[in-house]
């Protein structure tokens, strides 16, 4: 299946419009080559969470423009149409031509499926109903609305144990973390123990705010709290639903010695929460701030579950810090913008903001499937490792690959992937990928997935690196 990359903006109307705008753009600039077979209407519609109708609808114009050809039983193809110069004659530019094919990079969510129109509804109906004052200075540690509701949907989705007393809106996980390690570390830099591998987005923002990291290993039962004592570190972040990137669940022998070594050292628990909602083969653990509420910090955000890009995420904490997480707001920035936040409580309270995480759970969860599914066939010797969750999968390629040979080969084939080796700090690992499937329509993924394979056969240990 030939990758479409149709930008729709669904919020705008008109789709069959932009879809058929779309095409015949595609096919004009040779980036459809002629006799390329479309994907049938009902999968298309599907990747594009539209309706069949709007799809066959768009084939049909561009079947009367001449653009395409549909027969039966060989499905919709391009007609033989020659490619038009670019408006100014230029061939198209070098990063357009270098756009991955296939894009499997980690941490974004399928943005084409943000619900547009219920945070459209949101909004009009704060922007209708909210009084003036309401378009004030807000709270610094959140609009009182939206922390109600995320108490509520953190105590009935996350199994917390949390008020609004103790929530902060923040702009997402990261801020969060900044804010509650600059206020740990205010007397002074701090050791907080990091599990390793973790996200390389976390790096510079723990350091800039004043944390030394001290890595410690990640097993199959997530952090290696045995390690974890034998460091100085009073304070610890941790991915306990799903670590980044391995996938695998913290388990709850190692909860419970967590939470014991806490207690301890008189120390917190950073847990950030930054894909829990998303978990296919059984309801998510509750998070561990649940089971200790003194001594975890919950931290989480919408990055994942609706766009990055809103940036909104909330902190739970005990009562002293996260006052101390809310003054450094009002000191700072005097908080997070004010209408999408109201915007936010109201896609929660209206339901849709569960409905879109029902819909979201299944489309991911398909999408994993295929994507384990074709892994399984086409390279068997990658482990995949984890829990079915998140938006991302993990894999160990066969001892003695290069890593990061792999991640260019399967580059050069239009195929982009990240590897592991730049998420590890002190503890070495096989070479491994991180796979982001987020974004990658299911009918996409064997095609996706069989480059991927090549490349790694390309590039065989032992044996002679083939020429691309
Ligand atoms: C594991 C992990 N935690 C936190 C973040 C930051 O998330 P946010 O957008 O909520 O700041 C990311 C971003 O990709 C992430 O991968």
């Amino acid at each position: 299946m030939p990758d479409l990359q149709l930008r729709v903006d669904r919020a705008a109307g008109g789709l069959a419009d932009q879809i058929a705008a779309e095409l015949r753009t595609a096919v004009r600039s040779g980036r459809l080559a002629a006799g390329v077979r479309l994907p049938a209407s009902r999968d298309l519609a599907r990747d594009l969470g539209t309706s069949r109708g709007v799809v066959v609808e768009a084939y049909q114009q561009l079947v009367a423009e001449g653009f395409l050809v549909s027969r039966q039983g060989s499905g919709t193809r391009v007609a033989a149409v020659r490619p038009a110069a670019s408006p100014d004659g230029a061939a198209p530019s070098p990063i357009a031509r270098r756009r991955p094919v296939h894009d499997l990079t980690v941490g974004t969510p399928d943005l084409a499926s943000f619900p547009r129109r219920a945070w459209l509804a949101a909004v009009r109906q704060v922007m209708t109903e909210a009084p003036h004052e309401a378009l004030g200075y807000g709270d610094p540690g959140g609009v009182p609305e939206l922390r109600a509701e995320l108490a509520g949907y953190l105590r009935r989705v996350r199994a917390a144990d949390v008020t609004a007393r103790e929530l902060v809106v923040v702009n997402g996980v990261a801020q969060g973390l900044h804010l509650v390690v600059g206020a740990l570390a205010r007397a002074g830099p701090i050791h907080l123990a990091v599990e390793d591998p973790h996200s390389v987005r976390t790096y510079e923002l723990l350091e800039s705010a004043g944390a030394v990291r001290v890595p410690v290993p990640v097993d199959d039962d997530g952090l290696d709290v045995a390690a974890l004592r034998r460091t100085p570190a009073r304070a610890v972040m941790v991915t306990p639903a799903h670590q980044y990137p391995t996938g695998v669940v913290l388990s709850p022998r190692r909860r419970a010695e967590l939470i014991a070594w806490a207690e301890a050292v008189d120390g917190l628990v950073l847990e950030d929460d930054y894909d829990a909602e998303f978990r296919y083969d059984r309801n998510p653990v509750g998070c561990l701030q649940g089971l200790s509420p003194r001594r975890v910090v919950l931290l989480g955000s919408v990055s994942k579950s609706l766009a990055p890009g809103l940036r909104l995420g909330w902190l739970a904490a005990p009562p002293a810090l996260a006052e101390a997480v809310r003054h450094a707001r009002a000191v700072r920035d005097l908080g997070s913008p004010v209408i999408d936040q109201h915007a936010l409580a109201r896609l929660i309270a209206c339901g849709a903001y569960d409905r879109h995480l029902r819909q979201m759970r299944r489309r991911y969860r398909a999408r994993r499937d295929a994507l384990a599914d074709a892994l399984a066939r086409r390279l068997p010797a990658a482990v995949t490792r984890g829990v079915p969750a998140g938006i991302q999968l993990y894999i160990e390629l066969p001892p003695g690959h290069d890593e990061a040979a792999v991640v260019e080969a399967a580059a050069r084939r239009g195929v982009a992937v990240e590897g592991v080796a730049p998420l590890r700090v002190a503890h070495p690992g096989p070479p491994a990928l991180v796979l982001g499937f987020a974004r990658l329509p299911e009918h996409r993924i064997e095609e996706a997935v069989r480059l991927l394979a090549d490349a790694v056969g390309s590039q065989e240990p032992g044996g002679a690196v083939r020429r691309d």
